[in-house]
C-alpha cells in the first residue's frame, strides 16, 4: 500500500452530506478538528444544528419510503455493499492517512487494522443483504401465518472518536444490508474518514439520501438526531453517561435503542499461564490505540507466585514502548485524541498517586515534536485496590491498575465486582479453569490466551452498564430489523 504524505494529500473543508449532495449548512457555523500530535487545526467542518438535522432526516425518510433502495432487489443492495468495501480497500491509504491524522492512532493500526476491518465488515455484511427472511409459523386454527422481517426505517447512528471509521463500519453497513436509511454523526474529534466514507458510499452507487453524513458536537447536532421525531432508532457507542442521556430523550419518541459503552475490563493471569505471551497481550490490551479502547484490559489480576517476575517483564517492556509521532512506523503510542483527553487521564494518574497506587513506570505526559501533542507515557500502577477510582473509573488511556490475587474464587468476584461489563480476559494453561471464567464472568466478549481479538462475524456488546444489543455477526440484524407477523384466514 502506498504511504501518503500531508503535501500528497490535499484536505479540504468538509461539507454535510445531506440527499445525495455536499452542501454548506444553514448557519453555516464551523468548528476546527484538531491534529492531536501537534495541537494544530486540520481543516474545518460544518456543525450541523437541528435545521440541518431535519434537512437529513427528511431526505433520508424519502429514500426509506420512496426511493430506489426500497424497490431494489436484496441482492442488489447486497453488491452496492460489497462495492463499498472494495473502495475502502482502494481508498485505504488515504482512509488510514486521514484516520492517523485526525485521531492520533499509528499509522500501522490504522493501515493494518482498522482500514481492512473497515472493509472486511461492508463485505461481510455484503453477504446478509438477500439472506434476511422471515419464517413460517405453525399455529393453532386454520391459518396460514408467517413472519416478514422488515427494516427499521430512519437510523441514527452516533460514532465515538477511538476507532471512527471500523466503528462507523459496524453500524452502517448491517443498517444498509437490513434496507434501512442512516443519519450518520461520527464524532466532533474524528469526522474525516466519515466524510471520505460518504464518497465512497456515493462511488459504489448508494443512492441520494440513503446515507446522510452530519458532522457536529453532541449536545447540539447528537441531541438533534435524538430528538428528531422522524428517527426511528440510534445505535450509539461512547460514554455512559451520554448514553443515558440518550435514552432519556429517546424516550419521549420511544425511539428504539442500541448503546455500546465503556468497560473496565479484566484482564486475569493465572500463574500457570505462558508468561511471555500473556505479557505481550497484556501491554497490548492497554497501550493498544493509547489505551482508547471501549473494551482496553485496564484491570490486571495477577496471580501472587508470579506477581513479582510479571510486573518486571511487563514494565521492561512497556518502557521499550516508544511513544511519538503517529505517523512513524515505530511509533507504538501515539498522541491521545484530544486536549480533553489529555486532562482526564493526567487526572486519573495524579488520582491513582493520591490514593497510593504504587507507579511503577510512566505517569506523565511525553513531550513529543512541538510539545503541544497530547502524549501520554505508557503507565503502570501496582498495589491497586478494587476499591480505588483507577480500579473502578473508565480513563481511556495508557494506564494500568494492577491487582494481585490469591485463588479463582476471589479473582472471579473481584473481576466482576464493577459497573461495566464489555469484555475480559484470561490467561491459563489449564482448559477447565479457561471454560469456568468464560462461564463466570458478566462481559460480552472473553478472550481466553490472546486480548482485543475481533471479526466482523463475531458479536460485541456490553453486559450492565457497557449497554445492550450486539454489534457484527449475525446478531446485528436484531438491531436494523423488526418482526412483523402476518395471518391468513383458511377456513
Ligand atoms: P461521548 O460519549 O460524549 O461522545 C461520543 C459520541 O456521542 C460523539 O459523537 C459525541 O458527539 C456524541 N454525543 C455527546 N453527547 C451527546 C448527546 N447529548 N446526544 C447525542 N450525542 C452525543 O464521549 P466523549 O465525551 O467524547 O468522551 C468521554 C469519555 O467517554 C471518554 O473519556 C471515555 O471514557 C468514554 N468513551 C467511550 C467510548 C467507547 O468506545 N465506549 C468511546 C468514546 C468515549
Ligand atoms: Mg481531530
Amino acid at each position: 500500500m502506498e504511504t501518503l504524505t500531508k503535501e500528497k494529500i490535499q484536505i479540504k473543508p468538509g461539507k454535510l452530506f445531506i440527499g445525495g449532495k455536499w452542501v454548506d449548512s444553514v448557519s453555516g457555523k464551523t468548528f476546527d478538528t484538531i491534529n492531536p500530535a501537534t495541537g494544530e487545526p486540520i481543516t474545518q467542518v460544518y456543525e450541523a444544528s437541528e435545521k440541518d438535522v431535519d434537512l437529513a432526516v427528511q431526505a433520508a425518510r424519502k429514500a426509506f419510503e420512496e426511493g430506489p433502495w426500497k424497490k431494489m432487489s436484496a441482492s442488489d443492495r447486497g453488491k452496492i455493499l460489497w462495492k463499498i468495501g472494495d473502495l475502502i480497500l482502494k481508498y485505504a491509504a488515504e482512509l488510514s492517512y486521514l484516520e492517523t491524522l485526525d485521531s492520533g492512532k499509528t499509522i500501522f493500526e490504522s493501515s493494518k487494522i482498522d482500514i481492512p476491518h473497515t472493509a472486511d465488515v461492508f463485505h461481510y455484511y455484503a453477504g446478509w443483504a438477500d439472506k434476511i427472511q422471515g419464517e413460517t409459523i405453525p399455529v393453532k386454527g386454520n391459518f396460514f401465518n408467517y413472519t416478514l422481517r422488515e427494516p427499521v426505517g430512519v437510523v441514527g447512528q452516533i460514532i465515538p472518536w477511538n476507532f471512527p471509521l471500523s466503528l462507523a463500519s459496524w453500524k452502517v453497513a448491517p443498517a444498509l444490508a437490513c434496507g434501512n436509511t442512516v443519519i450518520l454523526k461520527p464524532a466532533e474529534q474524528t469526522p474525516l474518514t466519515a466524510l471520505k466514507l460518504g464518497e465512497i458510499c456515493q462511488e459504489a452507487g448508494v443512492p441520494d439520501g440513503v446515507i446522510n453524513i452530519v458532522t457536529g458536537h453532541g449536545p447540539t447536532t447528537g441531541a438533534a438526531i435524538v430528538k428528531h421525531p422522524g428517527v426511528d432508532k440510534i445505535a450509539f457507542t461512547g460514554s455512559y453517561l451520554t448514553g443515558q442521556e440518550i435514552m432519556r430523550t429517546a424516550s419521549n419518541t420511544l425511539k428504539k435503542v442500541s448503546l455500546e459503552l465503556g468497560g473496565k475490563s479484566p484482564n486475569i493471569v493465572f500463574a500457570d499461564s505462558d508468561i511471555d505471551p500473556a505479557v505481550r497481550g497484556t501491554l497490548n490490551g492497554i497501550f493498544y490505540n493509547k489505551g482508547e479502547v471501549c473494551s482496553a484490559g485496564s484491570r490486571l489480576f495477577v496471580q501472587e507466585e508470579i506477581h513479582d517476575l510479571f510486573m518486571e517483564k511487563l514494565v521492561e517492556k512497556a518502557n521499550g514502548y516508544k511513544v511519538g509521532d503517529p505517523f512513524d512506523p515505530k511509533t507504538r503510542v501515539g498522541p491521545l485524541v484530544s486536549e480533553e483527553q489529555l486532562k482526564k487521564v493526567l487526572r486519573y494518574i495524579e488520582i491513582g498517586k493520591n490514593e497510593k497506587a504504587k507507579l511503577l513506570t510512566g505517569g506523565e505526559r511525553a513531550n513529543v515534536g512541538n510539545g503541544k501533542g497530547y502524549f501520554v507515557k505508557p503507565t503502570i500502577f501496582d498495589e491497586v485496590d478494587n476499591q480505588m477510582k483507577i480500579a473502578q473509573e473508565e480513563i481511556f488511556g495508557p494506564v494500568l491498575a494492577t491487582l494481585r490475587f490469591k485463588d479463582i474464587d476471589e479473582v472471579i468476584q473481584k473481576a466482576n465486582q464493577t459497573i461495566y461489563g464489555l469484555a475480559a480476559a484470561v490467561w491459563t494453561k489449564d482448559i477447565k479453569k479457561a471454560h469456568l471464567l468464560a462461564k463466570e464472568l458478566k462481559a460480552g466478549t472473553v478472550w481466553i490466551n490472546t486480548y482485543g481479538v475481533f471479526d466482523a462475524a463475531s458479536p460485541f456488546g456490553g453486559y450492565k452498564m457497557s449497554g445492550f444489543g450486539r454489534e457484527l455477526g449475525m446478531h446485528a440484524l436484531e438491531l436494523y430489523t423488526q418482526v412483523k407477523s402476518v395471518w391468513i384466514d383458511l377456513s
